[in-house]
């Protein structure tokens, strides 16, 4: 298994917490209720985008020259985890919702991204046993037991 078919399978449960979250939002009643559903999927995000950064884009930065594709979707993990800091500090109920589902945009434009254009390049630039080799890493990082 490869590490980019592990992260395609993070993004699978993201979009299931995306619909969650955008199904119960309307009907959420309290800034402090709309503020855990932030920090619950701003945990989430960060832990995908540190294994993202650290395991396949710190092994692609030596092909792209730490610019290009890489480092625009490293400017998105950022801009997205900007949006998600607000949060907290949100005082105003509608604001917190959309900041919230501004968010889950900007991430759900970013997943597209990477699926469509970026994971598709590492496949091609990246051999075959260092595409397996990161995989084993995100198994050892994510504790998951993975049968040889
Ligand atoms: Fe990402
Ligand atoms: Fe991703």
């Amino acid at each position: 298994m490869t590490i980019t078919n592990f992260l395609l399978g993070e993004h699978a449960v993201f979009y299931a917490q995306f619909d969650n979250i955008e199904a119960r939002l309307p009907e959420a009643e309290s800034l402090p209720q709309v503020k855990s559903l932030g920090g619950m999927l701003a945990a989430a995000l960060a832990s995908h985008a540190q294994l993202e950064n650290e395991l396949l884009f710190d092994a692609l930065d030596p092909h792209f020259g730490g610019s290009g594709p890489v480092a625009v979707m490293r400017a998105e993990h950022e801009q997205i985890e900007g949006t998600l800091d607000q949060i907290p500090a949100a005082e105003e109920l509608d604001r917190a919702k959309s900041l919230l589902l501004h968010t889950i945009t900007l991430a759900r434009q970013h997943f597209a991204k990477e699926e469509q254009v970026l994971f598709p390049m590492a496949q091609q630039v990246l051999d075959d046993q260092t595409l397996s080799e990161l995989g084993a890493q995100w198994a050892e990082r994510r504790k998951v037991v993975l049968s040889s």
